[in-house]
């Protein structure tokens, strides 16, 4: 074997003819690292099989590409494939061309794979390559780390990927519960569109606009939010002295970047290991401030509606049912790592708007409910109780 798989297994067959396959079975444990848009890996391996941005996916897709038909691919990796956002062409790649016939998810995360702040989860999985679209039941196991308990079941091709699903995801859970969990997502009543929000990633990056932050608020500047103003369901601004800047100066050019006045529902995309729940939502209220415009920070997603504020109570209510148990689990079954990505938000089913304000409606003013309190009005609501075993009454 050569230095670099990725030249190998891209270029010609040299002089002497080296086979390039094809191969019964491949088995990788391949290196983990992103690779640069530009970077000669990306290229070589986008025009031999597909795009992606991984030097791990890279390595599948080659291994996937020199198989012979009814090849077998067996690979461990991190889990993050499975529903990155920067991995649905990779997903497209795999899904088309191999039947995945196990996978084992190791449930604890690995620092081997750490990139940087985000921990993976890891599989192995095993797949086959064929030229059919015929997938049948798919067998998956799971354990907490090396040694421990197994659990495994038979999981339907259907259950794992939605063939109308525009993403590929890939769901991977050994669980019978989490089979129940699917079912409670698929019940809920509304897409994302279909209560009129809109998800964004906060427009504000603040290494890109050193000129304009300012520690503290002043003439001409608006509030930026960052997750540390984030506290109890509502936002706490300005922070003095915080690590953090307060506030932008606006600008005709950065203008566009900001928000008018309203309530919006801000989501850290990073929870912090101390952080029990996933999602950490709150509510930014218009009454913080008598600025006409805010400017979200990039570690924040936003909840807005085409670009402006939500109705109160709609907020209020999304805000609950972002801090719930119900949701955690639910996000927990897309992602297998800390971040919470605006895709990942975007492609959850959500109570209707009506339940929304209904929910939304039960807010104290100046109070926070404890998980319990808040888990049992989300539920009074939408009647899921059955779902959520650590519910109330
Ligand atoms: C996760 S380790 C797995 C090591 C070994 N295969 C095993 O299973 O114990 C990934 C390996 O890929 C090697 N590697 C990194 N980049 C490579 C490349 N471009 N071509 C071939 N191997 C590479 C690394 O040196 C490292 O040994």
């Amino acid at each position: 074997m050569k230095d670099d798989f990725i030249t190998w297994a891209t270029e010609d067959a040299g002089l002497f003819g080296e086979d390039r396959g094809p191969f019964d079975l491949v088995v990788m444990n391949p290196p983990y690292k992103k690779l640069a848009a530009n970077s000669r890996e990306r290229r070589a391996v986008a025009a031999a099989c597909t795009e992606t941005s991984n030097l791990y996916s890279a390595f599948m897709a080659l291994g996937i590409h020199l198989l012979a038909p009814s090849g077998q691919l067996v690979a461990i990796t991190p889990r993050s494939f499975a529903n990155g956002p920067y991995f649905r062409p990779f997903r497209k790649y795999l899904l088309d061309r191999m039947h995945i016939d196990r996978v084992h998810l190791f449930e604890s995360r690995n620092k081997v794979f750490a990139d940087t702040d985000v921990l993976q989860e890891n599989v192995i999985f095993s797949a086959t390559r064929t030229d059919t679209s015929d997938r049948g039941p798919i067998i998956v196991s799971s354990s907490h780390s090396y040694g421990d308990a197994i659990r495994s079941r038979s999981v339907e091709y259907g259950e794992m990927v939605n063939p109308e699903d525009g993403e590929h995801f890939i769901h991977i859970s050994a669980d019978e519960e989490d089979a129940q969990l699917a079912a409670t997502h698929a019940n809920l009543p509304a897409t994302l569109t279909q209560i009129d929000c809109q998800v964004s990633t906060g427009r504000v990056v603040d290494f890109r606009s050193k000129e304009h932050l300012r520690a503290d608020p002043e003439e001409g500047a608006v509030p930026l939010i960052y997750p540390l103003h984030m506290r109890n369901g509502g936002i706490h601004w300005p922070v003095p002295g915080a690590k953090k800047n307060n506030a932008i100066m606006l600008t005709p050019d950065n203008h566009k970047m900001t928000f008018p006045s309203g309530y919006y529902v801000v989501v850290k995309r990073l929870s912090s290991k101390e952080e029990k729940r996933r999602v950490v939502a709150t509510v930014f209220d218009p009454e913080v401030t008598t600025d006409p415009r805010i400017g979200f920070e990039n570690h924040v997603n936003v909840f807005h509606r085409s670009g402006a504020g939500l109705p109160k109570d709609v907020a209020r209510g999304l805000c609950f049912w972002l801090n719930s148990t119900l949701l955690d689990r639910l996000i927990r079954r897309f992602s297998g790592h800390t971040q919470v990505n605006a895709t990942d938000l975007r492609n959850l089913r959500y109570p209707s708007e009506a339940q929304l304000r209904a929910i939304g409606g039960e807010w104290i003013e100046d109070g926070w409910p404890d998980q319990e309190k808040l888990d049992d009005l989300v539920e009074r609501h939408l009647e899921v109780e059955e779902a959520v075993s650590s519910g109330g009454a």
